[in-house]
């Protein structure tokens, strides 16, 4: 099972669309995957056409603090042909509150996902905009394990072609070097997705991504702006479904492809 963590901690960047699609697209590609929302705000579970748990019964945030046992099968809905989501509930703005004072509550997410290897082929978390006790515990699902491990973990972060994201960028980058070394962990960063691309916006946008490309991290995509992806919100669908001929659709194909080679279609000789 491989874990993606999508994180960034500056907002509106596109980590809700980036998760939803390329979950999406790993399912297309025939792998039964998990997006969870790991965000309170809970954009995930509606923007992909799931409904919230009820706050206080069977729900995710619950279930991580010890609060709720039960089977699996009670917490995940099913989107479509491969693709499950674990949906938000008002109880996870209780979560990060909870965690605190608890010992190993950066590992609390990796602990309940890690028995989902023989369910799953791929998970993909929807981090919160914040570096704080969720974020981290995204992140640290998301770790490294050794080699002949079952579990294998990475980060993808969506980025803007703006100066404000480039600061971000640090600022999550050092906050990841004090993660690994406070929880003596180690990650795997795919690379950047530069989001919300728009070369009329002028100089703040190509230079910026000029500054993306020179990064020691690889850029895995660009997405411009597309209003299919608007409109697939607002449908609740996945823009895979909503518009699957749309170029951005296909770039969250070639998305998946890149994070995961092994998924690449084979080459007829
Ligand atoms: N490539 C795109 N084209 C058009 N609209 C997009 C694109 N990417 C994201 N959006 C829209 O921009 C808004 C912000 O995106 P999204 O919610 O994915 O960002 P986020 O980083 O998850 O935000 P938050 O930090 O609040 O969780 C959403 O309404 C989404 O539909
Ligand atoms: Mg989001």
């Amino acid at each position: 099972m491989r874990i993606y963590a999508i994180a960034n901690q500056k907002g509106g960047v596109g980590k809700t669309a980036n998760a939803i699609n390329l979950g999406a697209a790993l399912a297309e590609r025939g792998q039964r995957v998990l997006v969870v929302d790991f965000d309170p705000q809970g954009h995930l579970t509606t923007a992909i056409g799931a409904n919230k748990a009820a706050a206080g019964g069977a729900n995710f945030a619950r279930a991580l603090l010890g609060q709720w046992t039960g089977e699996l099968g009670e917490l995940v809905q099913e989107v479509s042909a491969n693709l499950f989501v674990l949906p938000s509930s008002d109880d996870m703005f209780l979560l990060e509150p909870g965690m605190y004072g608890r010992t190993g509550r950066e590992f609390l997410l990796s602990n309940f996902l890690e028995p989902l290897a023989s369910v799953f082929d791929a998970v993909v978390i929807d981090c919160p905009p914040s570096l704080g006790a969720l974020n981290d515990n995204g992140l640290t699902a998301a770790r490294q394990r050794a080699a002949d491990d079952p579990i294998q973990g990475t980060i993808v972060i969506p980025v803007q072609a703006e100066d404000s994201s480039l600061e971000a960028l640090r600022l999550f980058l050092r906050q990841l070097v004090t993660l690994q070394e406070g929880l003596r962990i180690q990650v795997d960063i795919s690379g950047l997705v530069v989001n919300l691309y728009d070369r009329r916006k002028g100089g703040i946008a190509t230079s910026t991504m000029a500054a993306f490309e020179q990064h020691p991290l690889d850029v895995l995509a660009v997405f411009k702006d597309r209003k299919e992806l608007r409109e697939a919100w607002r449908a609740h669908k996945t823009v895979l479904d909503y518009a699957p001929d749309s170029e951005i659709a296909d770039g969250f194909r070639a998305l998946a492809v890149r994070v995961d080679p092994a998924l690449a279609p084979a080459v007829a000789s």
